[in-house]
């Protein structure tokens, strides 16, 4: 008997012209690798060849730095929402972020990621200043910026300073689900509108979501694989919802490992040039999380290059592993799980596939 999945190895979503069409076809596909091992294995193994004829077995570092957890959104599911109390906040000044900078590229990291919070006591010169500042220090190390809303003009800024990627979870490709995850004042079509921006101003985009958030249907997963097929980000973010204690959804119930890997295998067949994480969260869901999801079609793992006295304090969820490793040994792991996978660690920036 024919299964969805054979039609959609060979045709993609092309057979479907409508967008009804694409979402039934999707809803089938994760339906059936949800219920059949068999075919779960044989998109994995897909995906795991897509990916080595773009890039080969390479995994590409990006070292991790959380510049700050202060931020002024209070999206339900996060750990560091403004509301949020007895968490101990903190701001790295730029020394620290510059020393970190070092530290990373000393261990042969050719990509920092500056991740936090939305902090407006960091402004927009500030970002420039630190930004213009790598750039010129390190002129072959890539900057990934993971900063939050911002509007078209600074993410420009950004950009003229030297910025080279910009990483922004679109959280849920559907609108309701969205407003379900967030106050009335973050808006699904403003997300949306920023991602456009990043793309257009020539940033290396990445959009993303969390498997298994509350409310998620399989309608809503394939919505989201609909809008990264359409959207084609050269980076896209994807790991299991973990419950943040002290947050409205304390009490809800993680993503699944399965969910999340057919969600990562599928990103991999329909956006193929995707650089694509195995997520702390997925590793902090299932110790062999990450290198599953090597195994399901990832090549990119971030390790931690905060300084240790903070990386507890950047707790996005609860079990958040490594929060207390330093960055070598942090590294270390992360070798062995590459190794684990049969892949290789690049030592090039792991810029996006142009294909
Ligand atoms: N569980 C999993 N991922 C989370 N994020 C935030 N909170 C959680 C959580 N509780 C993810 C969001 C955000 C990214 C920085 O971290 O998708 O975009």
């Amino acid at each position: 008997m024919p299964k969805p999945w054979d039609d959609f190895k060979v045709n993609g979503l092309n057979s479907h012209t409508s967008r009804s069409g694409k979402l039934k076809l999707l809803e089938q596909v994760i339906n059936l690798l949800q219920t059949d091992q068999l075919a779960r294995h044989e998109a994995y193994t897909l995906a795991r060849d897509i990916r080595d004829q773009i890039y080969g077995p390479a995994v590409f570092f990006r070292g991790l730095i959380e510049i700050s957890n202060f931020c002024v959104r209070d999206c339900y599911y996060c750990g560091i929402r403004n509301s949020k109390s007895g968490v101990n906040r903190y701001r790295l000044t730029r020394e620290q972020i510059m020393s970190c900078c070092q530290t990373g590229f000393d261990v042969g990291y050719r990509t920092v990621v500056l991740q936090g919070g939305e902090d407006p006591c960091f402004t927009i010169d500030d970002l420039v200043a630190i930004v213009s500042e790598i750039r010129q220090r390190w002129p072959d190390m890539a900057i990934t910026l993971s900063l939050g809303e911002m509007s078209s003009a600074c993410y420009q800024r950004l950009y003229d300073a030297g910025a080279d990627r910009y990483l922004l979870r679109h959280e849920t490709a559907n609108k309701q689900h969205y407003s379900s995850l967030h106050p009335s004042d973050q808006i699904a079509d403003t997300r949306m509108d920023c991602l456009r921006e990043l793309k257009r101003i020539g940033f290396q985009t990445g959009a993303g979501m969390m498997i298994g958030s509350p409310g998620q249907t399989k309608v809503h997963l394939a919505e989201d694989l609909l809008f990264l097929a359409e959207f084609q980000p050269q980076m896209v973010g994807i790991g299991p919802f973990m419950p943040a204690s002290g947050t409205p959804f304390s009490a809800e119930p993680a993503g699944s490992l399965d969910n999340t890997l057919i969600m990562l295998a599928l990103t991999r067949i329909l956006v193929p040039a995707v650089l694509l994480p195995a997520t702390t969260a997925l590793g902090s869901l299932d110790p062999a999380g990450r290198k599953l999801g090597l195994l399901a079609g990832a090549n990119v793992i971030m390790p931690n290059l905060s300084p240790p006295d903070h990386r507890a304090d950047y707790l996005l969820y609860d079990g958040k592993v490594s929060a207390a490793d330093d960055v070598v040994s942090n590294l270390e792991q992360m070798v062995f799980i590459v190794e684990d996978a049969g892949m290789f660690i690049s030592s090039t920036r792991g810029d996006a596939a142009v294909i």
